[in-house]
C-alpha cells in the first residue's frame, strides 16, 4: 500500500485497465512498429500505428510493454493520446507531457520517454516503409 500511495490515480487506472493492448501485423504496408528498450532498467515496449495512408489519420493503435506499471501507464495513455490524431499532430509528443498527465515522480521519468520512443519509432518505420514502396 505504501508503494502504491506513491502513485497517481491515473497511473493505477491506466496500469490496472490498459487501453489498445494487443499487437497489429508488423508487415502490413499501412503500419508502423516501434520496438524500444530502456537501457536503465531493461524494459520494452512496442506500440503500433495503422495509419489511414490518403489522410494520414492514425485509425488504429496498439500496444505490449513488458514493464513496470510507469511504462504499462504511459504506453497505455499515449495510445489514447495518437488515435484518431494526424501523423503531423503527434511527432512532437514530449516524455514530459506523459509524465505531467499522470503525474509521474522523477525517478520515473525514463518509462514515460519509453512511450515517446515507440510513437517516433513507429512513425519512423511507418514513414520508411512508404518511402520503401514508392521506391519499388
Ligand atoms: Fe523494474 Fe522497470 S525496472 S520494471
Ligand atoms: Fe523502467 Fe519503468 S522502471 S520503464
Amino acid at each position: 500500500p505504501i508503494i502504491l500511495r506513491a502513485y497517481h490515480d491515473k497511473v493505477i487506472d491506466h496500469y490496472t485497465n490498459p487501453r489498445n493492448v494487443g499487437s497489429l501485423n508488423k508487415n502490413d504496408i499501412d503500419v508502423g512498429t516501434g520496438l524500444v528498450g530502456a537501457p536503465a532498467c531493461g524494459d520494452v515496449m512496442k506500440l503500433q500505428i495503422k495509419v489511414n495512408e490518403k489522410t494520414g489519420v492514425i485509425e488504429d493503435v496498439k500496444f505490449k510493454t513488458f514493464g513496470c506499471g510507469s511504462a504499462i501507464a504511459s504506453s497505455s495513455y499515449v495510445t489514447e493520446m495518437v488515435r484518431g490524431k494526424k501523423l503531423e499532430e503527434v511527432g512532437n509528443i514530449k516524455n514530459t507531457d506523459i509524465a505531467r498527465e499522470l503525474s509521474l515522480p522523477p525517478i520515473k521519468l525514463h518509462c514515460s520517454m519509453l512511450a515517446e520512443d515507440a510513437i517516433k519509432a513507429a512513425i519512423k518505420d511507418y514513414k520508411s516503409k512508404r518511402q520503401a514502396t514508392k521506391l519499388k
